[in-house]
């Protein structure tokens, strides 16, 4: 029997795009396998209008796995722990404003795998727009394995074994990699944020399902190389960094309202761009839990 649903390339080549799935009933263990195929062979696929509810985006996300309930109780949705709630709203004080080359903007996340500052980073997540900003408001994926594979066969058997150090960090003034940005911080919000411990994760990653390499950077949280003189260890990362982000590997999505996108968060780094203060947008998450360890408390 066929597949219930098509697939097709996103624009770019990165990523793929589900159509036609049928999201109002329960999905049957056939579709979901495929589903699943899908996921690990393009780590980034989008299910363009398919979010009209919380009940869809549950029953698409229980697809690829145990949900997480987030730590942070202020942050779920209310009746429903399994998704959270990343809201945006006009005078939020739970909102940092930073100046990219002077320009404000609230909620800008810059390249990252999630939960990169724990040893045990999840498997994916569900983003679903609810509420969409006038202008701006995208988020971009970057497939790190196709990064990986275009590297110069002479760099994957240098940095094979190697390992980066990671920290949680908060304020991007403090970002030491990627920055294409003058940063200064414009307003802290009332957000108080973990301290997490630096953790060390090798700088590349194979993957537990598909055996493929992918690089671990996440630039926004990249702090330096372990056992490696700084100046050479910073030269070997922003070449790295460099490569994985000059848009080549990478898919950004403009939303719809009900877009909703699924990662592979072992393959892929994402980044939120963020919208000018005064525009509401409202995105619900789900993640996806992994038992896989990649990396070590240091
Ligand atoms: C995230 O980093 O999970 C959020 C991305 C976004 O809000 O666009």
């Amino acid at each position: 029997m066929g597949r219930s649903f098509d697939v097709k390339p996103l624009p770019g080549g990165v990523g793929a795009e589900v159509i036609g799935l049928d999201l109002d009933r329960p999905i049957d263990e056939e579709t979901s396998r495929a589903l699943n195929e899908v996921w690990l062979d393009a780590a980034i696929v989008l299910f363009r209008g398919m979010g009209t509810s919380s009940e869809r985006q549950l029953r698409l996300s229980r697809c690829f796995g145990e949900l997480e309930v987030h730590p942070v109780e202020s942050i779920r949705l209310e009746g429903t722990p399994e998704i959270i709630n990343l809201a945006q709203k006009k005078g939020d004080r739970q909102q940092m404003t930073f100046r990219f080359d002077g320009e404000p903007i609230v909620g800008r996340i810059p390249w990252h795998t999630d939960l990169i500052y724990t040893p045990t980073p999840n498997r994916g997540a569900i983003l679903r727009m609810v509420e969409k900003p006038a202008e701006g408001g995208q988020t971009g994926w970057i497939d790190t394995a196709a990064a990986y594979d275009a590297l110069p066969d002479e760099t994957k058997k240098r940095i094979e074994g190697l390992e980066a150090r990671f920290d949680f960090i908060w304020n991007l003034e403090e970002m030491r990699f990627g920055r294409k940005w003058n940063i200064e911080l414009e307003d802290r919000g009332n957000v108080d944020y973990p301290e997490f411990p630096d953790v060390a994760h090798p700088l590349v990653w194979t993957h537990p399902i598909s055996g493929r390499k992918s690089l671990c950077l996440s630039t926004f949280h990249l702090l330096d190389m372990v056992d490696m003189d700084k100046e050479e260890g910073d030269a070997l990362l922003a070449e790295l960094v460099d490569h994985t982000t000059d848009g080549r590997f990478t898919y950004v999505h403009d939303w719809e309202v009900s877009d909703m996108v699924l990662w592979d968060n072992w393959r892929t780094m994402h980044m939120a761009f963020g919208a000018a203060p005064g525009f509401d947008r409202v995105v619900h998450r789900t993640t996806m839990k992994g038992e896989h360890q990649t990396g070590r408390l240091l």
